[in-house]
């Protein structure tokens, strides 16, 4: 290359293309160095008018110079592309080493820890979960389980009655999901019924206008007292432990007869044996059978019930019922 000026312009190329750092400095150096406004396009641009005995000397020179500064644009694009890709990837990997962000993972409340126990130990007899409304009509939540008009139970001052709704209240037991189901269908039947119920009562370790029941119910051919022992027993034992005993003691409920108090064997902390009250059951009346549309010539049936949370307070040792609605998360935390 004999032009002095045109070793200069292929240097000052080959420099602007070397300090080029980034992607966009190197476009930058491209456009001033080799597009249509730099010295070097503009020497090839002037060749036609040169002598004609200088043309071949400078065109050679100057495309020589064009082919290098070309080439290191090309290299160095390369490079850089390169580089941008690493320190992309850099970013977006993830250290597996790092120490993880941890979330609070929530648990299930112990009143359906226990729900779901009861559910599993009846679904494992045969039973299914049925479902009803928590804002019941008088007919299903006393009149069809053999309750009449005048019963204390219906008084005002026991059940929660819908405002401008004479005929309607918030259940006050679990029970009439067992006359909705005998209304809907013919035996056998055989259901449990979780689920809130509401009570005019006020709040103590042991009282709450609202608490959870399950419910079951059995209708079938054939079905006896022993039926009914048998499934508390089973029930008790799965639900409280292999050495359960279980005693029937007589009771009172309109919509069985015979009715029966449950009770659970246990030893207290001093180590002495007692019974616990845990359920109320009884051989369906045949008058409750014969409302829902049920021969109770051919049919009998069983039914039980007993109160999820004073269950959940012996099995989880828990002192006061007023824990279990308060949402303290000191202590859900401890069911997790
Ligand atoms: N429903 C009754 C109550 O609320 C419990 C019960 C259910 C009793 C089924 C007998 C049969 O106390």
């Amino acid at each position: 290359m004999s032009d002095p000026s045109l070793e200069q312009i292929q240097q000052d190329a080959l420099a602007a293309v070397a300090a080029s750092s980034t992607l966009s400095q190197l476009e930058a150096a491209r456009v001033a160095h080799t597009g249509r406004k730099s010295p070097l396009s503009e020497i090839l641009a002037g060749i036609g008018g040169l002598p004609p005995e200088r043309r071949g000397e400078v065109g050679k020179g100057a495309n020589l110079a064009r082919r290098a500064v070309q080439e290191a644009l090309d290299a160095r694009t390369a490079e850089l592309e390169a580089e941008e890709m690493g320190a992309a990837l850099e970013r977006d990997t993830t250290d597996v080493t790092l120490p993880g962000d941890p979330r609070p993972v929530g648990a299930l409340h112990p009143i359906t820890q226990i729900r779901l126990e009861m559910e599993e130990i009846l679904l494992g007899l045969g039973y299914r979960v049925a479902d009803g409304p928590e804002v019941e009509t008088e007919w299903h939540n006393f009149t069809a389980l053999n309750t009449p008009a005048g019963h204390p139970a219906r008084s005002p001052s026991d059940t929660f009655f819908i405002e401008g709704h004479p005929d309607r209240m918030l259940r006050t037991q679990t029970s009439p999901v067992q006359v909705r189901a005998m209304e809907r269908e013919q035996p056998p039947i055989y259901l449990i019924a979780p689920g809130a119920v509401y009570r005019r009562d006020d709040v103590d370790a042991t009282h709450s206008p609202m608490f959870h029941q399950m419910e079951g119910l059995a209708v079938d051919e054939g079905l006896t007292l022993a039926h009914l022992k048998g499934t508390m027993l089973h029930f008790f034992r799965e639900l409280l432990g292999k050495d359960r005993e279980i005693l029937l003691q007589p009771h009172f409920f309109p919509f069985t007869e015979p009715s029966v108090d449950v009770q659970v064997s246990y030893i207290d902390r001093s180590g002495r044996p007692g019974w616990l009250e845990l359920a109320g059951a009884g051989m369906v009346d045949p008058n409750v059978l014969e409302a829902c549309g049920i021969d109770s010539e051919r049919y009998t049936g069983f039914a039980f019930g007993c109160g999820l949370d004073r269950i959940a307070m012996i099995r989880f040792g828990v002192p006061d019922l007023r824990l279990f609605f308060e949402g303290d998360l000191r202590f859900l935390e401890q069911f997790a």
